[in-house]
């Protein structure tokens, strides 16, 4: 075995393995081109928003033991941009003396909500109260324990709100716990909170940064929208730093991380969830700070000193997503007057289609004031149009 405590510098051009080849996995390679690092990236899908811009996409499927053991063969280091891995495989790849940033044991814990909000209430963590379901008497009997309103959860596999649900009616519980099942699920109490925020915070063997607190609109459980910085107390921000040292400490492990939390009327806050990777609400950084997160990351994982996380100016950042009046291939127009705006960046990812809530790209604008980049950002996420690229050849063919 390796010892993970010490990051190997790897010098350029060395290669760094990312499992996942979605919009995060491509922002990473993009940091990484520019250090002068190669990058294979592994996904099922051909041409994913991180293979068009890496050196090379392995295709395989993420429980390709031997997919995975070659891409490992073929890199000096390995990281992953979501946390849905079989982390038995990861294990594999460590006994065999690959470094894996963060480890297989650091995904084990985060990767199942139920296990990760345990860990958090073992350590002292105010986190939502929450009940593991096994049956359908104790989702019925944690209904009523949490008030009668909760939120459901799978314990594995949820993302952008997927695979959770609100409920706050007891005839909902049936078909809710049916269609739950097969995954293994958890009933969280409903916070009724004032704001949600979140810290992203980058570890290596030197010490650990924080990020300035990002605060986060969500919608149907999908982020819109992130400002920077959220509009907190210093002594809230303050206790938001202490939670994060003490998850990171638990943790013990090097990377970039985010926890997401809930701030209540009355400033209690709960950790929602930890995210083991750059996170969407920390798009902001790559504009908005020193050093971005996916840069960060590119300097942990290949033994470089951490970057400065300082906040360079107030940032807006809004998700630019699919809606279900369109789906398919697609176009964006309104671009040209959006580049016209000053200090108001736009990341498209590359993806050839688009559907309901999929993340196509965002846009972050940055000013003096959050209230001032909030307004730009908002007038140049107007200024843009998804179009069915089926139309846009039908109104051609037309003409
Ligand atoms: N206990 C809760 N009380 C109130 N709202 C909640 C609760 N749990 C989740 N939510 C809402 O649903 C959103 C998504 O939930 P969560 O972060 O658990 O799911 P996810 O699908 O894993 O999200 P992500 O996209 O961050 O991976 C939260 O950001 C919040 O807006
Ligand atoms: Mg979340």
């Amino acid at each position: 075995m390796i010892d993970r405590k010490i990051i190997k510098r790897l010098d350029s051009p060395s290669t760094i393995g990312v499992i996942g080849g979605g919009q995060l996995g491509r922002m990473l390679v993009l940091e990484a081109k520019r250090l002068g690092l190669n990058v294979i990236v592994l996904d099922p899908k051909p041409n994913s928003p991180a293979g068009q811009v890496a050196d090379f996409q392995m295709v395989a499927e993420f429980d390709d033991l031997t997919a995975l053991k070659v891409l490992a063969l073929k890199t000096d280091v390995l990281t992953y941009e979501f946390e849905h891995i079989d982390v038995g495989l990861l294990e594999i790849l460590e006994q065999e003396g690959n470094a894996i940033y963060p480890g297989a044991k650091t995904l084990a814990m985060i990767q199942n909500k139920y296990r990760q909000k345990s860990s958090l209430r073992n350590i002292g963590i105010d986190v939502p109260d929450f009940h593991l379901i096994e049956n359908l008497d104790q989702l019925v009997a944690a209904f009523d324990q949490l008030d009668q309103k909760i939120v459901l959860k799978t314990c594995t596999g949820g993302y952008d709100g997927k695979g959770s649900r609100v409920i706050t009616e007891r005839s909902e519980l049936e078909q809710a716990f049916l269609e739950f099942s097969k995954y293994g699920m958890m009933a969280e109490e409903l916070i009724d909170y004032d704001k949600e925020v979140s810290i992203i915070f980058a570890i290596n063997q030197d010490g650990m940064k924080f990020y300035p607190v990002a605060e986060n609109i969500h919608h149907q459980g999908i982020l819109i929208n992130s400002f920077v910085p959220a509009n907190i107390s210093t002594e809230v921000e303050q206790r938001i730093q202490t939670i994060a040292a003490k998850i990171a400490q638990e943790i013990d492990d090097y990377g970039v991380f985010c926890i997401e939390f809930f701030i209540d009327s009355r400033a209690n806050i709960f950790v929602n969830e930890i995210a083991p990777r750059p996170h969407n609400s920390g798009h902001y950084s790559i504009e908005g700070c020193i050093t971005s997160q996916f840069e960060q990351l590119a300097r942990i994982i290949t033994g470089m000193p951490l970057g400065s996380t300082e906040l360079r100016l107030p940032c807006a950042m809004f998700n630019i997503l699919g809606s279900d009046a369109i789906t398919g291939k697609y176009q964006i127009s309104g671009i040209d007057r959006l580049m016209a705006l000053t200090d108001c960046h736009l990341h498209l990812y590359g993806k050839p289609e688009t559907g309901e809530f999929r993340k196509i790209g965002h846009l972050t604008a940055m000013a003096d004031t959050v209230a001032a980049a909030s307004i730009k950002a908002k007038e140049a996420l107007s200024l843009i149009k998804i179009n069915s690229l089926r139309s846009v050849c039908d109104e051609k063919n037309s003409q």
